[in-house]
């Protein structure tokens, strides 16, 4: 497996790691190398824009940022980086989300970044959506993502068998 990172996990700070780590948790499941590091487009634009304008000869295909409140982290990157941008919009506001879920899925026309879903779940799909990306050009991945598919098929008839035996055992005892 190649141990040079394809993924670049960017968050606007320390505190959205909870959220964040739900991504490198599905990347680390499908074997795709990532590097992980927090940067903020408002406090640290500099340091933003030089991850972003590197990204590509270091290897990176696909960014994903995680921010929350007034979240212009995925367009600030979108702007210089010309690979997939995936954003996480993060909870982490009075407004639980909604102000960063807009502010990540409404970019203009002409630099479009992929908006998942708020929290954690968003988090977890951003790891399978730049999984699925990759393995565009990638048939081990695709084995590996199918497989995945088939273990959560498999839960949820596992889930459906207990629900249907607790069921059927109440109605026996009534
Ligand atoms: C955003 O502001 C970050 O992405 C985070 O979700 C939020 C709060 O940041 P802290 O005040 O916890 O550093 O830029």
């Amino acid at each position: 497996m190649a141990t040079k990172p394809l993924v670049g996990i960017l968050m606007g700070s320390d505190s959205d790691l909870s959220t964040m780590d739900e991504t490198a948790a599905v990347l680390n499941e499908l074997g795709v190398p990532f590097e992980m590091t927090v940067s903020s487009a408002h406090r640290t634009p500099g340091r933003t824009l030089e991850y972003a304008r590197t990204a590509e000869k270091r290897g990176i295909k696909v960014i994903i940022a995680g921010a929350g409140s007034a979240a212009h982290l995925g367009g600030f990157i979108a702007s210089e980086f010309t690979g997939p941008v995936i954003g996480v919009p993060i909870d982490s506001s009075p407004l639980k989300g909604m102000d960063a879920l807009l502010a990540t899925v409404q970019m203009p026309g002409g630099v479009p970044v992929a908006s998942m879903a708020i929290g954690k779940a968003g988090a977890r799909n951003a790891g399978i959506f730049a999984t699925q990306i990759l393995a565009a050009s990638d048939s081990k991945l695709r084995t590996k993502l199918k497989s995945m598919r088939r273990k959560m098929a498999r839960k949820v008839e596992e889930k459906a068998k207990r629900v249907e035996a607790a069921v059927k055992e109440a109605m026996e005892n009534r």
